[in-house]
């Protein structure tokens, strides 16, 4: 595999990963019972605004590098009543392994400048996401 096809292929992966999440907020989001729904239900739906965003300018990128948008998503989420807590606590770890997985990928591109800026900026982001949530949690 070309280095050119392992970063579409990484591409994808982050793709489906932001799809994933942003599915996971909507299900947090609906999933939050009592008054913390008032508390956290805009947060978890601008997260998943924001994800889906993130997801269709990654897969605007595969167009631009001549790759496709691919999706494999294997995704289960059981009925669930929770907190608002622990509906954050939830989403700060997928965006933790969002994070990780950028910035794994960030570590591994070594030709390709325009494209190792681009993850660069996605790590800031997310970094900022993990940050917020954090905050959120804070006793
Ligand atoms: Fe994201
Ligand atoms: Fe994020």
């Amino acid at each position: 595999m070309s280095a050119h096809e392992h970063h579409l292929k990484r591409l994808n992966e982050l793709f489906a990963e932001e799809l994933e999440a942003g599915i996971r907020y909507l299900h947090l989001a609906t999933s939050v019972k009592g008054l913390d729904r008032l508390v956290v239900t805009k947060t978890l739906l601008e997260g998943m605004q924001e994800t889906f965003e993130h997801a269709q300018t990654i897969a605007e990128r595969i167009n631009q590098m001549g790759g496709v948008p691919s999706l494999d998503l294997k995704l289960q989420l059981p009925p669930q009543k929770i907190s608002g807590a622990e509906a954050i606590r939830t989403a700060l770890a997928f965006e933790q392994a969002a994070l990780d997985a950028y910035r794994e990928f960030c570590d591994e591109i070594k030709d390709d400048v325009a494209l190792e800026e681009f993850i660069r900026e996605q790590v800031g982001v997310e970094s900022q996401h993990v940050a917020e949530l954090t905050l959120l949690l804070e006793e």
